[in-house]
């Protein structure tokens, strides 16, 4: 038994923020930004707008491309840093939304930019036991709440938005391998220096942001995702050149392009939407999955390699026969 992709959905807020409305509250330009991360713009929920919100969006338009009705599903995964309550998780509040009476098991998943990967591969491992046949993976992320506006080492790279996919048992080889790992010795260099057991104070007068040594995350990241693409390849016998198209974390489009070249693979057959969105985290792959299979660039019967890495560190990647 294994899984297989059966529909895509996506959804960005209404609201966007360019990178000269930046310049007007922080000390930076539209040159800076593009130069350094390839980032145009970056989307932005409204004040009354939640993660689950996103997600349901997102949720709803893969369920419509997959044919599935709340009946369907029998797993809820949502991958998110931005919850909208502390609990239940926004998957139990997304199971409610979509109408889902089954007592299907939801749950969050926390693992920053690597969270949709990580989900991937959970739900992947509970279809091919063959527990479970039809699963709602979520990335989805109102990354713009832990945002420090004043801090243009950070507040020029982060957006919100949601992804979401359909994994539906099959007999024929859909995702032939998820790679997932972490290594929590580097938490200092990327993170929420409050939660609420820790800092408690912070996060209650609003003050919670997210801090990072940018340089010192963009050398590991280059370097890890590269060994991820090796390890990805190895394990399933396979050649750089069988890769159709790589669908990376949307983060830094210069760590997109070290990764692309590490493949060998032309920046045609490699999915950025970075410029569209920013770093939306763990929306950002499912987003980008999904824009390239609606616009019928990615086709049934291609490989596709999705590979992330974020906060924790965490990393991780997904070998897909869509
Ligand atoms: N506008 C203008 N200047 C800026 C700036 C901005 N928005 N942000 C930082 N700078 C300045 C810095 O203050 C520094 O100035 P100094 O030399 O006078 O001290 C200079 O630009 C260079 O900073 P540095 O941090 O070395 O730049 P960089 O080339 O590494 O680019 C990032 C910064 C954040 C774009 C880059 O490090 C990055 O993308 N890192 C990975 C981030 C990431 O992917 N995080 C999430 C992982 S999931």
């Amino acid at each position: 038994m294994f899984s297989r992709i059966a529909g895509t959905g996506s959804y960005l807020p209404k609201k966007t923020l360019t990178n000269n409305d930046l310049a007007e509250m922080v000390d930076t330009s539209h040159e800076w930004i593009v130069e350094r991360t390839g980032i145009e713009k970056r989307h932005i929920a409204a004040k009354s707008e939640t993660t689950c919100d996103l997600a349901e969006k997102a949720a709803r338009l893969a369920m419509e491309m997959a044919g599935k009705t709340a009946a369907d599903i029998d797993l809820i995964i949502v991958a998110t840093t931005t919850p909208d309550l502390v609990f239940p998780s926004t998957a139990c509040l997304l199971q409610s939304r979509l109408g889902s009476t089954n007592g299907s098991p939801a749950f969050d998943v926390q693992a920053v930019c690597t969270g949709f990967v990580y989900a991937l591969g959970i739900a992947d491992k509970f279809i091919k036991s063959g527990s479970h046949k039809c699963a709602l993976v979520v990335g989805a992320e109102t990354l713009s709440r832990i945002v420090d506006w004043t801090d243009r080492n950070t507040c020029v790279l982060f957006g919100d938005g949601a992804g979401a996919v359909i994994l539906e048992a099959s007999k024929e080889a859909g995702l032939l391998s998820t790679h997932l790992h972490a290594d929590g010795h580097y938490a200092d260099l990327l993170k929420v220096g409050a939660g609420l057991s820790k800092n408690s104070e912070i996060l209650k007068q609003g003050n919670a942001f997210i801090e990072m040594r940018g340089n010192e995350v963009f050398r590991v990241a280059v370097k890890t995702l590269g060994r991820i693409v090796d390890e990805t390849l190895a394990h399933n016998q396979l050649q750089k050149s069988d890769v159709n198209w790589l669908v990376p974390h949307q983060a830094n489009i210069r760590i997109i392009k070290a990764t692309a070249k590490k493949l060998k693979m032309s920046m045609d057959h490699v999915v950025v939407t970075v410029d569209e969105h920013g770093n939306t985290s763990s929306a950002s792959i499912p987003l980008a999955l999904d824009a390239a299979i609606r616009d019928s660039r990615i086709k049934r019967g291609e490989l596709i390699l999705l590979e992330g890495f974020g906060g924790g560190f965490t990393w991780g990647s997904a070998l897909i026969r869509f």
